[in-house]
């Protein structure tokens, strides 16, 4: 009896967390990229942070060899002549790599992965970007790039953006849209999980943009609603969306963004092009995220 409540009592204990790669352009050592580590390992699950040692915005799906640093990380967060790839002492699961953010992104879900989960990550988180990515933004955001390889690679991935806020060191005190964003960030993540495996089609990612957050205007994660968008505006040859909110097409994200409320875009985009994927696989990400989906005003 003792051995067996003793054994259901630890049973919590093993069950397995969700293990998450996160990786962004701004840089390792960005305040927004930590803020989202912290969020989402006090909601439960193991993440391991691998992004560039600098600022890398604005390099698309860049790649190349990472090199020993021939000047400090950004922020003087690491000293000239570091090695290609290292990490925080005592934080070991903050992770640089001095490259771009594609290479970074695979080197956490090829070595670092391996080394702290056993084996691949179960999903790829990017951001949440310094400033939004929309429309033909997705094109040369690192952050994008970051999130695509991840699906490129098999691992669902995902690209988060915000509208406020700007290139901000790590040990700077911590402002109320870092805290919104990362609890946003959070939510998605927590709930495509919780849909159940496969979390998104293979070479579908998912590029969420939040708007801006200015003194009590948005300035809670509950004060919003996610809406199912499309990356790039449709023309006459453009397939139908999939049906929702009584329509076959769906808001630009920037449309969603610039609504007045409190409305984040969610838009579903083909890995290999960056551009607006299929009304099947549209509709299998409203299926997965119909909790948290509403309507645009
Ligand atoms: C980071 O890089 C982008 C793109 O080159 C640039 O616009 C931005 O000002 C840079 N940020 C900092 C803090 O240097
Ligand atoms: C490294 O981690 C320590 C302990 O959390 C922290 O004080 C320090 O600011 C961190 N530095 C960087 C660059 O992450
Ligand atoms: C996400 O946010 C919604 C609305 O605030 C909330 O009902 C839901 O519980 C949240 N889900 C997670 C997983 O945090
Ligand atoms: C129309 O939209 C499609 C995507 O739906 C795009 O591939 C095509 O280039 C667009 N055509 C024009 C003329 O903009």
């Amino acid at each position: 009896m003792l051995l067996t409540s003793l054994a259901f009592g630890l049973l919590p204990l093993l069950v397995k967390g969700t293990n998450v790669v996160l990786s962004n352009d701004d840089g390792w050592a960005e305040i927004n990229i930590r803020e989202f580590y912290y969020a989402l390992t006090n909601a439960g699950d193991s993440v391991v942070l691998s992004a560039p040692a600098e600022n890398e915005s604005g390099t698309g799906s860049s790649d190349a060899p990472a090199t020993p640093l021939t000047e400090p990380c950004e922020y003087n967060s690491c000293p000239t002549g570091s090695p290609a790839e290292g990490n925080n002492a005592s934080m070991p699961r903050f992770n640089y790599v001095n490259s771009y953010p594609v290479t970074s992104i695979r080197y956490g879900i090829q070595t670092l992965s391996p080394k702290y989960f056993g084996g691949a990550p179960d999903i790829a988180v990017s951001g949440f970007n310094v400033g939004a990515n929309l429309g033909t933004t997705v094109l040369i955001s690192g952050t994008v790039g970051a999130a695509t390889e991840a699906s490129k690679e098999g691992i669902p991935g995902i690209a988060f953006s915000g509208t406020t806020g700007s290139q901000t060191a790590w040990d700077a005190p911590v402002q109320t849209y870092q805290t919104v964003y990362a609890g946003l960030s959070t939510n998605v993540t927590q709930t495509l999980v919780a849909s159940g495996k496969p979390y998104l089609p293979s070479n579908i990612w998912l590029n969420v943009n939040f708007p801006a957050v200015r003194g009590s205007t948005c300035s809670s994660p509950k004060d919003f609603k996610f809406v199912l968008s499309r990356i790039n505006t449709a023309n006459g040859s453009t397939p139908p969306d999939v049906e929702t909110c009584g329509s076959t097409r769906l808001p630009t994200e920037t449309s969603v963004v610039d609504t007045a409320g409190c409305y984040a875009s969610i838009s579903v985009g083909v890995a290999t092009t960056k551009a607006d994927a299929s009304a099947a696989n549209q509709a299998v990400v409203l299926g997965k995220l119909k909790s948290i989906l509403s309507c645009l005003a």
